[in-house]
Formats: structure tokens, C-alpha cells, sequence
């Protein structure tokens, strides 16, 4: 069988430490969208009108003794927990790895955490403006984005990016353009969807429904592409089992979503029925879940298509 790895050179730094972190970013961003979901889905979104402050306060009372107010206010304590554990990634990249990681690798750390913040202001702004439809569909769409970043992040600190070398015998960037491809359209799915849930739009909601189709047809095809022509890169298969295992459940769980939701959209009485909130959640979660998977897909195809040699990094080059 073909090898498409090579090891490390004994004279690279471990990345593990940074790897970990950008990890651990994740998890906790993770939590941010379940729980910044489960404010969504239950209506909490006002639970306070003023931001950075919650009723003015660091730790209102209302944020353990009410469902509303927990949400809303441990959805932003966990946003700060994720923003500032991005910030220490970042700074750590930056001075303690300083000329030993990847230019990329930094670049992703730091464009990472700029997202972090724009999507911190547009939730505050959003607040502040009552959550209007554009801030809320802004902000449901660039949590998926920034998520995605930090995945990319993550794969760039990985051995297996210092080590995947270009597939012998493939064409330089095969497979590239479809797999760019499903992840542009699991954008615009997620827009639609926002769309749908912020101003309660049937309209958007069967677009969404209709588009999930062209989503499962094209990121099959993008996987099966993957598959079949640099399968024998390690972790391909992997992704793309998960990718087409997500996608099917995701669509089931979209029919349920649309059975169970509260024709009025995102209200306040929707907090009474919590089962149905952590429903819909589930969907979100997983829709980021997908992106994920996607933009991860998408690098890796990427990282195994590129040209041998000249303007391609290898694997010491990947540490500048
Ligand atoms: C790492 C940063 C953050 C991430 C990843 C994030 C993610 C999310 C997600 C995924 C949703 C659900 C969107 C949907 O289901 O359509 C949400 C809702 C929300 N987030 Fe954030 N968020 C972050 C920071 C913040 C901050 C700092 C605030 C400050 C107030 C905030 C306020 C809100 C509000 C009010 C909602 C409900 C919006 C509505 O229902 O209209 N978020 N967030
Ligand atoms: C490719 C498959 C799908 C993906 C990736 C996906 C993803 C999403 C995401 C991310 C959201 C929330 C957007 C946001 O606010 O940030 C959403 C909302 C929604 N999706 Fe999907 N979806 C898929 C398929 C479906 C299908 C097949 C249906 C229905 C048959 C469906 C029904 C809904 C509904 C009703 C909402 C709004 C929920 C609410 O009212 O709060 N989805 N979807």
C-alpha cells in the first residue's frame, strides 16, 4: 500500500500543548452554541436588556434562579471562557513557539480570535437592539464560521498536517472544488435556517428543508470523491463516514424540528417546554457539527492535493 505519511523531523517541536488547547477551544465553544441554541429555542434571548453587564450586575440572581436568565447569562459566561482561552492559545502560539509554528498555523490563532470577538459584539449589539432578525441570523451564522476556524486550527497543530505528504499518483487538487463546495452550501443552509428560526419565516423554513437535498448530494459526492480518489490518506475515510452519518441524522432530526416547533417561532412561553428547546438545539448543534466536519474535509483534501515541491510546504517548511 502506498504510504502517504512521513515522520516528523526529530528536530520539530511538539505542537501537542498548543493541540490541546485549541481543543479544549473547541469544547468549550461547543457549550457556547448549545447553550446560546437553548437560548434561542426557549425564547431567553432578552432575559437581560443591557450587555457586557447582565442587569447591570457580574452574577445577577436571576441567572440561577430562573431558567431564562441561566441560559442567557452562562451562555455569555461561557462565550468569555471560550474567548479567553482562544486569546491564551494565540499568545502562546505567538511567543512561545515563536518561529517554530507555521505562519498559517498562527494565522488561523489569530483570525480565530478576532471571530470570537465580532461574534461577542454582534450578540451584545443584537441585545442592546432588542435581537433584531440580521444581528440574530448574523450571529447564529458566524458561531458555525468561527467554529469551523478553530477546527482548522486544531488540524494545523496535528502531526498528521506535519506529516501529510501530496498522494503520489493524484492530480494536484483533486477533489478540492466539491469539497469547497458542500462547505459554501452548508453556509447558506445555516443561513437559511437562521433565517427561518429569527423571523419565523415558512418561506425560509421549506427552502431550508428543500436545500437540505442539494447539501446531502453534493457533500456525498464531494466524500465519495474524497474517498475514492485519496482514500489513501489517513483520516479520509474516517471524516467522511461521519460527514454522511451526521448529514442522515440531521435530516431526520430537521423533520422532527419541524413538527415540534412552536408556530410562533422563538417566544418566551417556549421555555416551558424544555424538552422541545433541547430538540431544536440538538439540530443547531449538529448543523455546526457538519461544518466542521466539512471545513475539515476541505483542508485535508487540500493539504493532500498540493503540489510536491516548489510553493508547497513541507514538512519542515510547515514550522516557518
Ligand atoms: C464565542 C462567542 C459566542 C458564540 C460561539 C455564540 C453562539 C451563539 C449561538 C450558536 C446562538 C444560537 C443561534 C441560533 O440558534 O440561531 C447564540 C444565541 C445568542 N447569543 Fe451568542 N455566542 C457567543 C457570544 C455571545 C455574547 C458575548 C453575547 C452577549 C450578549 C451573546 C448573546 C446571544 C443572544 C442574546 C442569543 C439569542 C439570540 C436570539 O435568540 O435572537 N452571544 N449565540
Ligand atoms: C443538511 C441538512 C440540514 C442542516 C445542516 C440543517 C441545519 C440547521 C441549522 C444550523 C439551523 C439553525 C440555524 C441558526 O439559527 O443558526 C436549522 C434550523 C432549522 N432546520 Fe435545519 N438543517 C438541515 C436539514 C433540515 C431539514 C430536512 C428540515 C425539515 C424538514 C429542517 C428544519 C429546520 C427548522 C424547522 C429550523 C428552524 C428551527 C426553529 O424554528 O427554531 N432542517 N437547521
Amino acid at each position: 500500500m502506498t504510504s502517504t505519511t512521513a515522520s516528523p523531523s526529530p528536530a520539530a517541536p511538539s505542537l501537542r500543548g498548543p493541540f490541546r488547547l485549541a481543543v479544549g477551544v473547541m469544547v468549550a465553544m461547543a457549550a457556547t452554541v448549545l447553550k446560546g441554541a437553548l437560548t434561542t429555542s426557549t425564547g431567553s434571548g432578552m432575559a437581560y436588556p443591557d450587555w457586557p453587564l447582565s442587569n447591570g450586575q457580574v452574577m445577577p440572581e436571576t441567572s440561577y434562579t430562573t431558567v431564562a436568565g441561566f441560559l442567557e447569562h452562562f451562555h455569555r459566561l461561557a462565550a468569555a471562557t471560550t474567548g479567553l482561552l482562544a486569546l491564551a492559545l494565540a499568545l502562546w502560539l505567538q511567543f512561545g513557539f515563536a518561529g517554530r509554528v507555521a505562519g498559517r498555523a498562527l494565522a488561523t490563532a489569530w483570525i480565530g480570535g478576532c471571530l470570537i470577538l465580532a461574534q461577542g459584539v454582534i450578540g451584545g449589539v443584537g441585545v442592546l437592539k432588542n435581537t433584531p432578525v440580521l444581528t440574530s441570523v448574523t450571529h447564529g451564522t458566524l458561531a458555525q464560521l468561527v467554529f469551523a476556524t478553530f477546527a482548522l486550527l486544531a488540524y494545523q497543530l496535528t502531526d498528521r498536517y506535519r506529516t501529510t505528504v501530496p498522494l503520489p499518483g493524484v492530480a494536484p487538487g483533486t477533489g478540492r472544488r466539491i469539497a469547497v463546495a458542500a462547505v459554501v452550501l452548508m453556509v447558506v443552509q445555516t443561513v437559511l435556517g437562521a433565517i427561518g428560526r429569527h423571523a419565523n419565516s415558512g418561506h425560509a423554513i421549506w427552502t431550508h428543508a428543500g436545500h437540505a437535498l442539494v447539501v446531502f448530494f453534493v457533500a456525498t459526492i464531494a466524500t465519495a470523491m474524497a474517498v475514492g480518489k485519496l482514500g489513501a490518506a489517513p483520516g479520509i475515510r474516517t471524516l467522511s463516514r461521519w460527514i454522511v452519518t451526521l448529514l442522515m441524522t440531521q435530516i431526520a432530526l430537521g423533520f422532527v424540528v419541524l413538527a415540534v416547533r412552536n408556530p410562533k417561532g422563538k417566544s418566551e412561553d417556549n421555555v416551558d417546554n424544555l424538552g422541545v428547546a433541547f430538540t431544536i438545539s440538538m439540530h443547531v448543534v449538529i448543523g455546526a457539527a457538519l461544518t466542521v466536519l466539512l471545513a475539515t474535509l476541505a483542508a485535508h483534501v487540500f493539504r493532500s492535493t498540493r503540489r510536491a515541491g516548489g510553493g508547497a510546504p513541507g514538512v519542515e517548511e510547515a514550522f516557518r
